[in-house]
């Protein structure tokens, strides 16, 4: 596959440096095989997520010394406005630090205890909120027919029609879709399927939010893969997106182009007026949210330039890239390639260690020895929890390893290096050991747990 050609020119750079391979050694032991206790300075190649990691542009640094740092009415508030009206076309909208609190300040005010908020995968800080606030996230995406459908994050319209009859509407505060679905390879959600969703919550009289972080990708994956839409732009089919649902979390730090950054937007006014109560006592006045006010300029700017065609043809087609790369030299990969990630089935590649062993660790402590490689495991390390109900350990269906591409960071010679490093891998294969745990917190493990090899 050819490398897309970068729609930008390096202007500005970071160093960076590969460790020895004993320094490597060293580092990863002292991590306790955890990647997320290596120092950043430690890392050659950052895939660990797409988050507020990307590189701004020229045109939001200069907006940066725009930033209006008033309290009160700032006018890098207004710029933010127009863009986020012009773009999502909602009624009202209050900045926020990130995206979690976005989730946090909408689920505090819908969420009581024992209510169930139904999406076609829940992000893990929106499941954390919800959860926080008593509330049930019930996932329901839609089983994959085939590799070759490209809208493999639907959401199951008859599984969320027959949830809403079994729990009643009344159980339900809102419902929600995340696009595109970073739960399910960061493959895209169709418009048709949104649109149902969208049609089933309305019936049912249940406000319908979208977490929209990655809405760019997504609209487009529409366009690309939906004739229908080929002559649309990418804006014009988030507006047709945008006019499906009632409100939007959104993190920034994403399809925003931003470094920190996100918003809460919705058109009922009176749920706008508890949303700016509890924004008030938790981000900052509502002009402002969570953020600075170059902070919001630089959102403004992010915002226009994630929807420009030609980076997002770059964008996924690079993701791609990796992707194939992977693929033609072995590597089990998640089909079609998504957005923002290539993930890796680490069981189906070292078929010798058991899911208990925690293949994904194997994978991602392997990558950063082999070349400096910083993954993230979203296996059984993340999501495997024991079931009262059922009184087993339930694990997750894939032990995936994601590899997340900071937007506009690396060159196709970084990508190649990440292809070379999983060619020496697989070269010894079966040499590799499975991990045990030897600590772990009570929530969201994966961040902290450390282990040893087998
Ligand atoms: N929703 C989705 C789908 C996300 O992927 C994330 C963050 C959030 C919400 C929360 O946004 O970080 O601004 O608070 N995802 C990152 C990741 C952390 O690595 O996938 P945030």
């Amino acid at each position: 596959m050819k490398y897309p050609i970068e729609p930008f020119k390096i202007k500005t750079i970071q160093k960076i440096q590969r460790k020895s391979a004993s320094e490597r050694e060293n580092i990863l032991t002292n991590a306790k095989y955890n990647v997320f206790k290596i120092a950043s300075e430690d890392v050659y190649i950052d895939l660990l997520t797409d988050s507020g990691t990307g590189a701004m542009s020229a045109d939001q640094w200069s907006a940066i010394m725009m930033g209006d740092e008033s309290y009160a009415g700032a006018t890098s508030f207004f710029r933010l406005k127009k863009v986020v009206d012009e773009i999502f076309q909602f009624q009202y909208f209050v900045p926020t630090h990130q995206g979690r609190a976005a989730e946090h300040i909408l689920n505090e005010v819908l969420v009581e205890p024992g209510h169930y908020i139904p999406s076609n995968t829940h992000f893990d800080t929106t499941e954390a909120n919800i959860r926080a606030c008593g509330g049930n996230p019930v996932n329901l995406p839609e089983a994959r027919k085939s590799t070759s459908s490209p809208f493999g994050g639907n959401i199951d319209l008859e599984k969320l029609s027959r949830f809403i009859n079994d729990v009643g509407a009344y159980n339900i505060p809102y419902g929600m879709l995340t696009i595109t679905n970073n739960g399910a390879g960061g493959l895209p959600v169709s418009l048709d399927n949104i649109r149902g969703a969208s049609e089933i919550y309305r019936s049912n009289e249940i406000p319908f939010f979208i977490d929209a972080c990655r809405y760019a990708e997504n609209s487009y994956f529409i366009k690309k893969h939906d004739e229908r839409y080929q002559s649309q732009t990418v804006e014009e089919i988030s507006k047709e997106v945008f006019s499906c649902c009632d409100g939007i979390t959104m993190s920034g730090k994403k399809d925003g182009l931003v470094n920190i950054g996100g918003f809460l937007a919705v058109n009922d006014s009176e749920l706008f007026t508890k949303i700016k109560n509890i924004a008030v006592l938790r981000e900052g006045f509502p002009t402002y949210g969570g953020l600075s006010g170059r902070d919001l300029d630089a959102m403004a700017v992010g915002l226009k330039e994630g929807i420009e065609e030609d980076y997002l043809e770059y964008r996924t087609s690079q993701t791609a890239y990796l992707g194939e790369g992977l693929r033609e030299i072995g590597v089990p990969v998640l089909q079609p390639f998504g957005g923002h990630a290539v993930y890796v089935d680490s069981a189906a590649m070292f078929p010798h260690i058991p899911v208990e062993d925690f293949p994904g660790i194997t994978l991602s402590s392997a990558l950063y020895l082999a070349g400096g490689i910083r993954s993230v495991e979203l296996g059984s390390v993340a999501f495997a929890h024991f079931d009262e109900a059922l009184q087993k350990i339930v694990r997750p269906p894939l032990e995936l390893v994601r590899l997340a591409l900071p937007r506009r960071t690396y060159t196709q010679a970084h990508l190649d290096f990440v292809v070379r490093t999983f060619g020496e891998v697989l070269e010894n294969v079966e040499t590799y050991k499975g991990y045990e745990i030897t600590w772990s917190p009570e929530h969201l493990r994966h961040f902290t747990a450390e282990f040893k090899s087998k």
